[in-house]
């Protein structure tokens, strides 16, 4: 027997319920709750978790951590980040405030393409520490998992670096080497893809478990989404797609048809989108922080749950269109703005984004087998997740059977 560690006398323990994933309509809402009860580690594997009183006596060393007045949920899972950049986008920032668009500055060389000056001035080193302070940002707002996207080097070693980083600061890596087209080759995005696909894809494939494309006008059209896709699912990577950020331009379609594993935005997606994506198994990830920083309508998440579509939130963490690491705020905006349930928002930041990466059987529930990802939280309710706004809700953060934020 390892390491055991006992989560004792809390307020509440709350998880999505069952073993099934993705969930999705009413299943999205069943939280299994206990009042008074406690969820005991062994390593890094939940061991029980149950009341109080049916907790028998524990032989052996057992550290113990005491849960009084406060609530557990499963460790939260961002499935949507792109925490590898250089530098930041401060001034565009103050520019929007006013009046400045997103799209016209991206046009005009800045957005994204400014990020990509700075990331690829980071250099790897520069890369590895900003990629570890990212990851230390979310897991201070209780996210033990992380994905993260390359897609701000655009070219090969900073692709590549981009990878490294977030694979060794324990990230997921994505490789978004479709996110835009760099200044050298002048606007031919046929003629980049040309490039990435030969010669950074085989090299990307060993070091990410996706791909993703920014499918949307002013940056790859639907043909070359999709040879970028088809060519990256031949080399053994799950798919994602950035689209209906700003337009439909097919991208749920395309989602469908290729078994990507999500698309994510969908603050453009009409009626047909929701219908195509509900009879799916394409998971729609609902990015509320990035339309809140970008001023933007909210994705039609409560339109994608009632008709049947698994939904996922994420943060879009990233230093254009949403510098914004933490997953209580999203919770918070998905109750207000998504008119999602606080249960729905803990299932699609848990179990959902966990399916999204592939890991849905190990991570993102509270129960015997899943991995001991746990975070208390410093209320006497668990969705004070979501009803605390902006607060410091966050108390203490449990990684893989260890205590790495409070106490
Ligand atoms: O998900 N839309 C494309 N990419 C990112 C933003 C990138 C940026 O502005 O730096 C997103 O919003
Ligand atoms: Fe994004």
């Amino acid at each position: 027997m390892g390491r055991r560690l006992l989560i004792r006398d809390l307020a509440q323990v709350a998880t999505p319920s069952g073993r099934e994933a993705p969930l999705r309509g009413r299943a999205l809402r069943e939280v299994e709750l206990l009042e008074d009860a406690f969820v005991l580690c062994d390593g890094d594997i939940i061991e029980a978790v149950g009341r109080m009183r049916e907790l028998r006596p524990l032989e052996g060393d057992v550290e113990e951590l005491d849960g009084r007045g406060r609530c557990a949920v499963p460790g939260l899972v961002d499935c949507h980040t792109h925490a590898a950049f250089g530098g930041d986008r401060v001034d565009e920032f103050a520019l929007r405030a006013g009046g400045a668009g997103y799209e016209e500055l991206h046009a005009a060389g800045g957005g994204i393409l400014s990020t990509v000056r700075a990331t690829r001035a980071a250099g790897e080193e520069g890369l590895r520490t900003a990629v570890e302070r990212h990851r230390g940002w979310m897991l201070r707002h209780g996210t033990t998992t992380f994905e993260a996207k390359s897609g701000y080097g655009l070219d090969r070693d900073t692709e590549l670096a981009s990878l490294r980083a977030v694979r060794d600061a324990g990230g997921i890596a994505t490789w978004l080497g479709a996110h835009a087209v760099p200044p050298e080759f002048d606007g031919d995005a046929d003629a980049y893809l040309d490039f990435a696909l030969a010669e950074v894809l085989p090299e990307a494939a060993t070091l990410a478990e996706a791909a993703d494309v920014f499918l949307e006008r002013g940056a790859f059209d639907g043909a070359q989404a999709r040879r970028y896709l088809e060519a990256c699912r031949d080399a053994g990577l799950a798919l994602r797609l950035h689209g209906d950020q700003f337009t439909e331009q097919g991208a749920i379609p395309l989602a469908v048809e290729l078994r990507a594993r999500s698309v994510d935005h969908l603050e453009a997606t009409g009626d047909d989108g929701i219908r195509a994506l509900a009879t799916s198994d394409v998971v729609g990830v609902c990015l509320p922080a990035s339309a809140l920083f970008l001023d933007r309508p909210m994705p039609p998440a409560r339109a994608l749950v009632d008709a049947g579509a698994a939904v996922a939130l994420a943060t879009d963490f990233n230093p254009g269109s949403a510098f914004c690491e933490s997953l209580p705020l999203v919770c918070s905006l998905a109750a207000t703005q998504l008119h999602l349930a606080p249960a729905e928002a803990l299932a699609a930041c848990t179990v959902n984004a966990a399916h999204v990466l592939g890991r849905a059987g190990r991570l993102g529930r509270l129960a015997p087998g899943y991995r001991a990802d746990v975070v208390l939280l410093d209320a006497p309710d668990w969705r004070y997740l979501a009803y605390h706004l902006g607060g410091e809700v966050v108390s203490t953060v449990v990684r893989d059977g260890e205590l790495v934020i409070g106490r």
